[in-house]
């Protein structure tokens, strides 16, 4: 095979349908359908019901995943959390049109909260999840302390995080970068020329705008992050296609450049021991301390009091997934960060 051949940019695969340029059909369908089934799946993976569970999701962006989520699994109250407020409007006319949704469901709240900070009260989620919102996050750390500090003991987080930013459509600029791998081919004085060149400006100036902002977070820096909130993984799963590596990225490690994304399962390392009697059979959680959020959205959230019905990975779920992933390994090294300025 010709150098030329082997360095040929492969199409997008897999991934146009994430960029916010495409139909809303799509976009809906993405987040609603396929991102909604993908959590709630990921969860009865390992026999985990979310209904009548409380959830947070950290980072939910317009909320469709929420809406799909709370449709699906039923769950006692979900609320989306995110620095930004959500356009509940918008959500209410997109469920509307695309699923025939009239009104949204009751137990569907949205909250804006602080970057370092969850308006939510210690203990009162059963499950926390969050989908590609982690590489955004600006300290990822901070982020996680605090999703620990609302988790109730024994609560199971879930993330969602793709794409990671050294992989081939980590600039999340895969509209104007098809070929992949744009970071490490391009300076950014090419990059913010060809985004400005084509298509709304609008659209062009809020994804140079996350592309500047993105944390450069990697699969091992999401781990190392987790660990210092104090959360261990316990389940995982790797996105890998094949790709491309231009010459400009062949320094970077296989792990870096070759894995586009990741789900998990972590739960706190302070619920080890009770975690352990549950997955012996013994009481699930006590679902301590009353739930609630402040910051009101739409709905305003609302302190449900509900007892949690029980521990968030109980019974041989807990075993099952701890027996699979076995002791912790060594520490990696900090989060990549830094600046990309554009
Ligand atoms: C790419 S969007 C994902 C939204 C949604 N989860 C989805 O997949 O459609 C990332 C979101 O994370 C939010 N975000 C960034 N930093 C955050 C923080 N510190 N706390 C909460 N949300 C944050 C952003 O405002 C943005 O809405």
């Amino acid at each position: 095979m010709s150098e030329s051949a082997i360095d040929a940019p492969p199409p997008p695969s897999g991934c146009d349908h994430f960029s916010k340029s495409v139909d809303p059909e799509v976009w809906w369908r993405a987040h609603f359908v396929d991102a909604a089934g993908a959590i709630v799946d990921f969860f009865a993976g390992d026999g985990i019901s979310l209904e009548d569970k409380r959830i947070a999701d950290v980072g939910c962006g317009d909320g469709i995943i929420d809406l799909g989520v709370a449709v699906r699994a039923k769950p006692e109250q979900l609320v989306g959390f995110d620095i930004l407020d959500n356009d509940v409007d918008l959500l209410q006319r997109r469920a509307a049109q695309h699923a025939g949704i009239e009104t949204l469901p009751p137990n569907l709240y949205f909250s804006t909260s602080e970057t370092t900070r969850l308006p939510a009260e210690d203990d009162s989620f059963d499950y926390v999840i969050s989908w590609s919102a982690f590489e955004h996050i600006d300290d990822p750390v901070a982020v996680l302390r605090e999703i620990r500090r609302i988790l109730r003991p024994m609560g199971v987080l879930f993330i969602q995080l793709w794409p990671f930013y050294d992989s081939a459509h980590g600039t999340h600029l895969v509209d104007w970068f098809p070929e992949g791998f744009a970071q490490y081919r391009y300076d950014n004085a090419e990059i913010l020329r060809r985004v400005r060149s084509t298509g709304s400006q609008d659209m062009a100036s809020e994804m140079l705008e996350v592309y500047r902002t993105l944390n450069g977070i990697t699969a091992d820096g999401l781990q190392d992050a987790l660990r210092q909130a104090g959360f261990r993984i316990v389940k995982v799963a790797l996105d890998s296609e094949a790709v491309h590596i231009p010459v400009e990225a062949a320094h970077l490690p296989l792990s870096q450049v070759a894995i586009s994304g990741i789900k998990l399962l972590a739960i706190a390392e302070d619920d080890e021991a009770g975690a352990s009697a549950a997955s012996d059979g013994g009481a699930a959680s006590d679902g301590a301390g009353p739930a609630g959020t402040a910051g009101a959205g739409p709905a305003g959230t609302e302190s449900a009091g509900a007892e949690s019905a029980g521990s968030a990975m109980d019974g041989a779920v807990t075993g099952a997934a701890r027996a699979q992933v076995g002791q912790t390994g060594a520490e990696s090294d900090e989060a990549e960060g830094g600046e990309l300025a554009v």
